[in-house]
């Protein structure tokens, strides 16, 4: 009898396809709804470091010249803000906790280590399985070097690593100058699973009103290419479980994903695209295709394609399109 069930950070999964962090996971209804399709777990839709910040800011301003507030008090403010914001983040978690059985990963989206950090011990105390940190910074001002925007991603990790005793999470983009050192070095954090790569919000350009739009949210089927790679390149050789998310739409992915290396796949897309049946459908295509290959385990075949088992490692490094693609110029 072949069953799905899957360890990602510590998390023992009944299905290896995980709800990505998104509006689908923002309210307890979705949360509640999203469990039934028939996910392994669920990533909250992130709190924002941006909003904390900005929330804690508002408080400490309304507090301005109000002479019965003490200095203490302000400091307090700084370091436990109990603003509605992450109140009802808190009650999110701890409702979908008393709600649904699967696990529920808490995600942080941040951009440096400042003072919100104290947030990760709140979740861990809301009862969430798991934090993912959603951690980006375009890297667009040209004056920070590489080495400073590198240690402010570790130094931000390994301060919420120590924080709690729930696993960590990361999840990435892949803009960064050398990709697989850096997946090697956020290993070593003491994080327990790797996300890649995360899609972003893009900006576009509208040619009739000549102004700056927003480009298409969803991902493509293709985009999958992107954590294929990776996957397949890291698994072997980093001590982490990994994630695929972007282009997951499918459940021939997932088992490609799989084979490359992965633990599990994050999924938003193609649940906003299709609707929540597609969870049963791509769970359905992975089982009767380990049936079909006799695999009673995920971890049976998982990472039997990375680069450190393949028979053909060379491939998942190929990057130029050499004589095998001639044919398409004529
Ligand atoms: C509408 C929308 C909202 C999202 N919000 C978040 C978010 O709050 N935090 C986060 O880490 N990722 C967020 N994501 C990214 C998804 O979690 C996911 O990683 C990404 O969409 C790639 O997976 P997909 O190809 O299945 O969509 C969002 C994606 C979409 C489409």
């Amino acid at each position: 009898m072949s069953n799905l069930t899957t360890t990602y950070a510590g998390l023992n999964l009944a299905s290896p396809i995980i709800a990505a962090s998104s509006g689908l996971s923002e309210t307890l209804e979705n949360v509640i709804e999203l469990s039934k399709s028939g996910v392994g777990a669920i990533v909250l839709k992130s709190i924002f470091e941006e909003e904390i910040l900005m929330e804690m800011e508002q408080v400490k301003q309304d507090m301005v010249g109000r002479p019965y507030i003490f200095p203490e008090t302000m400091d307090y403010m700084e370091e436990e803000p109990h603003e509605d914001l992450i109140r009802k983040y808190l009650g999110l978690i701890e409702e979908s906790k008393k709600a649904v059985s699967i696990p529920i990963i808490a995600s942080i989206n941040c951009v440096s280590n400042q003072k919100w950090t104290y947030l990760a011990a709140e979740i861990e105390k809301a009862g969430a399985d798991a934090i993912e940190l959603n951690i980006f910074n375009l890297p667009s001002h040209s004056e920070m070097p590489a080495a400073e925007i590198e240690q402010m991603y570790t130094e931000l990790i390994e301060k919420v690593v120590k924080m709690v005793k729930i696993p960590v999470t990361i999840k990435i983009s892949h803009y960064f100058t050398a990709l697989g050192q850096m997946i090697k070095t956020f290993a070593k954090t003491g994080v327990k699973g790797i996300v890649l790569f995360n899609r972003y919000y893009s900006p576009d350009i509208d040619i009739e009103k000549e102004e700056i739009s927003s480009s298409f949210v969803l991902s493509e089927h293709s985009d999958v290419a992107m954590p294929l790679r990776w996957i397949g390149l890291m698994s072997g050789s980093v001590k982490t479980s990994f994630a695929a998310t972007t282009g997951v739409h499918d459940g021939e992915s997932v088992v490609k994903l799989l084979l490359a290396g992965a633990s599990a796949v994050q999924v938003a897309s193609v649940i906003y695209k299709n609707g929540l049946h597609v969870v049963k459908e791509m769970n359905q295509y992975v089982l009767e295709w380990m049936k079909k290959k006799n695999y009673a385990s995920i971890n049976d075949f998982k990472g039997k394609l990375n680069y450190k088992e393949a028979n053909n490692p060379a491939s998942w490094e190929r990057v130029q399109f050499m004589k095998e693609f001639r044919h398409f110029v004529k």
